[in-house]
């Protein structure tokens, strides 16, 4: 059987490493797409180059022509412009937003059966868009924020406790931004629940209070550090993770963000949920009861997305 075909639509920072991390697993064969002339050329030959070392079987091919992604099985896009100091949302959203057109149009007239995963911020307004221009189905249109958030959780509760982050799982919700709900109760230890912990002398309220602040200022505290760029590691691996679990048809249950239509009493929006992600795209969005202060910063959340994807109705008078 031909090995699969994976698109990268963007191939900076974090569609290099998509590309690596995907040779090094051997999901398939790679075609970096980029709208800079050599750098996903210079990429794709840097990158095959390990592969004697590594010994692995894929090939990489760099292209600025959306004709080498045909038949892709899988696109991941990462193509866009980072928030520069003196740009609002709005000009961001803007410039992103004609960005997802063409994305969206190129993955329409080339590879119009992937799965495909959305990391171009800002998140859940460009999924969306990206799916209404590519009018791909909405099972096989979804962004990835929550496995990285959920990965941030969980790697500062394993800190914190001292533990292997294997046996830490860990829920993260609703908009990537600010906003997101990091769910301490459905987050546990060997399946101890989070306030459990705090009961048994594990930790302190206040601690845990910290590291869901920490969470959500995850994309924030990296920025701060590198300066010139945002974490590119993280979100490749997470991505990774969801397009394996396409390929492979695992049944993983991650959170990203997916179309809601009528789960969790949502009408036609993309925000982060609990999915279920195999063979048929996502499969299955799960929905758990939340409290009511959970449900609040969820409602929260929901209207901010919103919010963003009213914006984008405004700039592209297509989409309204
Ligand atoms: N088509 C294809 N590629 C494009 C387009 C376009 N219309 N516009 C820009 N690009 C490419 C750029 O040439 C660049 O190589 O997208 C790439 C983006 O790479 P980086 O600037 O290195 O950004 P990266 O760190 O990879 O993040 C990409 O993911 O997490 C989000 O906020 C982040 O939106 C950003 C995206």
């Amino acid at each position: 059987m031909a090995r699969p075909k994976i698109a990268l639509i963007g191939a900076g920072q974090i569609g290099g490493t998509l590309a690596h991390l995907a040779a090094l697993k051997e999901l398939g064969d790679v075609v970096l797409f980029d709208i800079t002339e050599g750098i996903p050329q210079g990429k794709a030959l840097d990158i095959a180059e390990s592969g004697p070392s590594e010994k692995f079987d894929a090939t990489m091919v760099g292209t600025n022509d959306y004709a080498d992604i045909a038949g892709a099985d899988v696109c991941i896009v990462t193509a866009g412009v980072p928030r520069k100091p003196g740009m609002s949302r709005d000009d961001l959203l803007g410039i992103n937003l004609k960005v997802m057109k063409s994305v969206g149009e190129g993955i329409r007239d080339n590879a119009p059966d992937a799965f495909v995963i959305c990391i171009t911020n800002p998140l859940d307004a460009m999924v969306w868009a990206l799916r209404e221009f590519s009018g791909l189905p909405h099972n096989k249109v979804c962004g990835m924020a929550g496995v990285l958030d959920s990965a941030r959780f969980r790697h500062f509760l394993a800190d914190e406790f001292n533990v292997s982050m294997k046996d830490v799982t860990a829920f993260v919700l609703g908009g990537h931004g600010d906003t997101m709900v990091p769910l301490a109760r459905y987050s546990t230890v060997g399946g101890i629940p989070l306030p459990d912990l705090v009961k048994m002398g594990w930790t302190t309220q206040e601690k845990l209070d910290g590291i869901i602040q920490r969470t959500r200022d995850g994309g924030a505290e990296i920025v701060g550090l590198l300066k010139t760029g945002s974490a590119f590691y993280a979100p490749a691996t997470s991505a990774i993770e969801m397009a394996e679990a396409y390929l492979k048809d695992q049944k993983r249950l991650l959170p990203c963000a997916a179309y809601c239509d009528g789960e969790f009493g949502l009408k036609g929006m993309y925000v982060g949920v609990p999915t279920v992600i195999g063979a048929g795209g996502i499969e299955r969005i799960v929905e758990i009861s939340m409290s009511k202060d959970e449900q609040a910063m969820f409602d929260n959340s929901v209207d901010a997305v919103k919010g963003l994807v009213t914006a984008c109705k405004g700039i592209d008078e297509s989409l309204a």
